[in-house]
């Protein structure tokens, strides 16, 4: 009977899919086209149905199945689940500061290099451990670390990388990675906006000590929120669950009294009597930042279609370049880091310095038209106003390229809800306002 219920309900669903989403028409001009967004089925609907119908809806089988898929994909041993991007960075940089690493664990004045165009939420977790950014300009290439200047501007403090792949261009792993074992470096990888971006044929996320990914609904899947923090490291692992778990000396799937692994090794070390409940020793500073079971059934699904969006993105990259490839006086674009499979999050436009109009007046012109854009994330970090404010403690370079890029560059959409009316009519605009503004005709 159960089943039966259950099945009438996924028609429904499937129904009302049909109904809400199915028949959204394009009218160019009038239907909006944002920068980002997410793109999905009626099997999403139903999924997160049946996960609400299990009754359970923290985390749960599907947050297992979501975790061991996601591992498969990046060709790492362990992934965790989280509530967002930001928590996974959150937990990333938690666990490189815990006791439980010794001598190689993050203490209170030590420096990570970063980059200042970057996500705030990569910095954060740095500034609330009292840990201090060193923020290292970009190039106009790739608008990823300089790694040339990368390398001056490493001190005796300096202690990790923390660096995200910027609108999903691989940084340049080989130089990177390289300064890390040079000089015992932690490497964090943020690939919230560059899932199955590659490197040298590897998933991007596979090279760090730890890397982060995020699944709101702008970035390449989603969960509507949430995140997961990867890794190939055990005891790196068993260090994140414990600080997402409330600070559990063991792991424990939801629900179960079963110990998953061989905890932390700091059950003795505190206080407590011999026979007190394993579930309740706490060794780390932690939180909760779990996800709960419905998210994960909707990553399950939005997993399945990741690499058919992965083509879409590289190839609506390729076609917008073709696009304005004669326009390459004026402009220009992100260039895959040498080595690399980049799954592009955007299609970044920087005005050259002599450009005959302003950031503001093509950015205009194209909310006009209903064409949403998107600056390169904060742009320069440092001059954000809560930098200013709390007197956030942090080392830079000149910051030379960043602070171009902070006037003069912003992007456009490639997700895969851009479907070819759409591509037609972006393609159109940005001819209409380029052949306006600069008088050149495209040659065809
Ligand atoms: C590079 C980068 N890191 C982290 C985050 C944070 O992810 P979330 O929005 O899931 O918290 C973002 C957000 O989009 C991001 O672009």
């Amino acid at each position: 009977m159960q089943e039966k219920i259950k099945n009438l309900i996924y028609t429904l669903v499937r129904e009302y899919y049909k109904e809400k989403f199915g028949s959204q028409k394009f009218v160019p001009g009038e239907t909006h086209i944002p920068a980002s967004g997410k793109s999905f089925g009626d099997e999403e609907l139903v999924k997160m149905t049946e996960a609400v119908l299990d009754g359970w809806w923290t985390e749960g089988r599907f947050a297992a199945e979501f975790e061991s898929s996601l591992a498969k994909f990046l060709g790492v041993k362990n992934c965790i689940t989280t509530n967002s991007g930001s928590s996974a960075n959150l937990l990333a940089v938690s666990a490189l500061t815990s006791v439980h690493l010794g001598k190689r664990r993050l203490n209170p004045g030590d420096e990570v290099i970063t980059i200042a165009a970057g996500f705030p939420t990569t910095i954060n977790p740095l500034i609330l451990h009292r840990l201090v950014p060193v923020f290292v300009d970009i190039d106009l290439h790739t608008f990823n670390i300089d790694v040339d200047k990368m390398k001056k501007m490493v001190s005796k403090k300096t202690k990790a990388v923390f660096m995200p792949h910027n609108l999903g261009n691989p940084f340049n792993l080989d130089e990177v990675r390289k300064l890390c074992r040079k000089h015992k470096l932690w490497l964090i990888e943020d690939c919230c906006d560059a899932l199955g971006s590659k490197y040298r044929g590897r998933q991007v996320g596979s090279f760090g000590d730890l890397s982060t990914f995020s699944f709101y609904a702008a970035h390449h899947i989603t969960t509507g929120e949430g995140g997961a923090v990867a890794t190939n490291n055990a005891k790196l692992a068993a260090i994140v669950r414990s600080f997402r778990d409330w600070g559990r000396e063991y792991w424990f799937r939801t629900g179960e009294d079963k110990k998953q692994d061989k905890g932390l090794g700091a059950a003795k070390r505190g206080k407590l009597p011999a026979d007190y409940e394993a579930k309740f020793i706490f060794s780390e500073i932690g939180y909760n930042l779990r996800l709960t079971d419905m998210q994960a059934a909707l990553g399950v699904v939005q997993l399945g279609k990741l690499k058919g969006f992965i083509e879409h993105r590289k190839d609506l990259y390729k076609r917008l370049r073709k696009e304005v490839a004669p326009f390459g006086k004026f402009f220009s674009f992100q260039e895959a880091e040498k080595n690399s499979d980049p799954s592009w999050f955007g299609f970044l436009i920087t005005l050259k310095s002599g450009c005959p109009f302003t950031r503001k007046e093509f950015v205009d012109y194209l909310h006009g038209k209903n064409i949403g854009t998107r600056m390169l994330l904060a742009g320069n970090l440092t001059k954000q106003p809560y930098m200013q404010t709390y007197k956030v403690p942090f080392r830079k370079d000149d910051l030379k390229n960043t602070d171009y890029v902070l006037k003069n560059s912003f992007w456009i959409g490639v997700h895969p809800g851009i479907d070819q009316p759409r591509f037609v009519y972006m393609s159109q605009v940005l001819r209409e306002f380029l052949d306006k503004k600069l008088e050149i005709k495209m040659k065809k």
